[in-house]
């Protein structure tokens, strides 16, 4: 038993309830509230990875909680994290709610920018590639600095929807997400009056693990992970 669940168990039956109904004991509660500053790496345009980083302790998601069933896999804090939070937001009614996506190596991250480099220089003729590229890195991260790297980031989607795009903050189950993202400890990465800071543009889907009490003092305080870091260089 660790250290959590002692202290709990006492108080439990103190107040006669069960430790996985009635204390309001999250389960995976060992993982969510880790403190570890392993968890509140910075990963981003000026703070990037190396190419060969490759995060521990990777671990595959319950595929009944990803899309198609597809394997997204997470650092394991981050993905027994993901799962207890995926599985209330279910309980909620919000059945819709996947993970599509979750850890990227260096060389899926490649993959992705250039395809988005190539469509949008179809898409716009008469754009420079500086001005493609300057576009593509509103929305992209260039290999190195995707988040996703670290294996601590989710992207949520509706089976409904199946497309990533500003829609999904018109999704009720957005609004569950906005108040109750925090206490699974996942943060809102992009907020849409953030872009300065973080650099991106509003991503209501893209959800950052830290740990509980770190992204319960993010949320309240309205700070974006730079912020709560003080690293904005
Ligand atoms: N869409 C985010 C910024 C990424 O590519 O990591
Ligand atoms: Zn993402």
């Amino acid at each position: 038993m660790n250290i959590f669940k002692a202290i709990l168990l006492p108080l439990c039956l103190i107040c006669g309830m069960t430790m996985t109904a009635g204390c309001n004991q999250i389960e995976n509660s060992e993982y969510i509230y880790t403190e570890n500053s392993e968890y509140l790496v910075l990963l981003n345009k000026t703070h990037p990875s190396g190419e060969s980083y490759c995060p521990p302790d990777l671990t595959a998601l319950d595929s009944t909680l990803t899309l198609y069933g597809k394997e997204v896999e997470l650092r394991l804090y981050a993905a027994k994290a993901a799962e207890t939070m995926i599985r209330e937001l279910h309980a909620q009614g919000y059945t819709d709610i996947v993970v599509t996506s979750g850890y990227r190596s260096y060389a899926y991250q490649s993959t992705l920018f250039y395809t988005y480099l190539s469509q949008e220089a179809a898409a716009h003729p008469n754009w420079s590639e500086a001005q493609v590229k300057e576009y593509v890195l509103t929305y992209s991260a260039a290999p190195g600095t995707s988040e996703h790297h670290t294996g601590n980031a989710i992207d949520l989607i509706s089976t409904n929807y199946v497309v990533l795009d500003e829609t999904f903050a018109q999704n009720p189950a957005y609004e569950w997400l906005q108040q109750n993202a925090h206490r699974y400890g996942f943060i809102l990465r992009y907020p849409a009056d953030k872009t300065e800071i973080t650099g991106y543009s509003y991503e209501p889907w893209h959800y950052r693990f830290v740990g509980a009490a770190a992204a319960t003092e993010i949320h309240e305080h309205g700070l974006t992970l730079e912020e709560y870091l003080g690293i904005l260089d």
